[in-house]
């Protein structure tokens, strides 16, 4: 493997968190200070991973089983990889994702219940041992992030919705737990900024986290 010479930073939390802005804005931020600064998303980032997050997120296609979604996110994040934050961090500059492996692990590993395993194997076969350097969760509270996932969801009946609500409730339940115990097995790697300030506050908090980890640039 060539010697990486970047720094790998990726955005992560709840639904509705504010972490897009976030990791836009800290993006900005970096390449005003002089950094090369590639910015990507997952699900998607790649045009091919575009193709494959149509798919994800496609409301239509309930049938999708657990391990196929789970699947699905690890194709997106291997050509992802492959195609952009490899060759990214290998000529030094600064990766900045909205989502990686770690979204993985909540959602599908700790909401769907699938379980750690599963996600650090595939982790290791999508990923080749790229992994971020650091992992800023915008943390917010499971009433806030249910209640912007409503307010997004708003078409859906009103009987269908208390049921969805419920099962809706369970899983970010889950997925917040999740993050809470991936915090505590690797302390060193996470910062978790309060995402509940107004946006320049978060920004500060951010900010701070991401200083103390930049490479020297001339
Ligand atoms: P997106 O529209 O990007 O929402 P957000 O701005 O909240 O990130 O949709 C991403 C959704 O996909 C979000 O609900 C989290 C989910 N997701 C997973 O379940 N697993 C994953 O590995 C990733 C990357 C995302």
């Amino acid at each position: 493997m060539t010697e990486r010479r970047g720094l790998f930073l990726n955005f992560e939390g709840m639904d509705g968190c504010g972490k897009t802005t976030q990791a836009r804005m800290a993006a900005e931020r970096l390449r005003k200070e002089g950094y090369e600064v590639l910015e990507s998303v997952e699900p998607g980032g790649t045009p091919i991973g575009q193709q494959v997050r149509r798919i994800l997120l496609d409301p239509a296609n309930e049938e999708l089983a657990p391990r196929a979604e789970l699947l699905l996110y690890f194709a997106c994040r291997a050509q992802n990889v492959e195609q952009w934050v490899k060759p990214a961090l290998d000529r030094g500059a600064v990766v900045v994702t909205d989502r990686f492996t770690d979204s993985t692990m909540a959602y599908q590993g700790y909401g769907r219940g699938l379980g750690r395993e599963i996600v650090i194997t595939l982790d290791r076969i999508a990923c080749q041992g790229v992994a971020p350097d650091l992992t800023i969760i915008v943390d917010i509270d499971l009433e806030t992030s249910l209640a912007r996932a409503r307010a997004r969801n708003r078409t859906v009946a009103d009987n269908h919705e208390t049921r969805m609500d419920e099962q809706a409730a369970e899983f970010y339940r889950r997925v917040r737990a999740g993050y809470q115990e991936m915090v505590q097995l690797e302390p060193h790697r996470f910062a978790v900024v309060d995402g509940r300030g107004d946006i320049d506050t978060v920004a500060r908090g951010v900010w701070q986290a991401i200083q103390g980890k930049l490479p020297r640039h001339d």
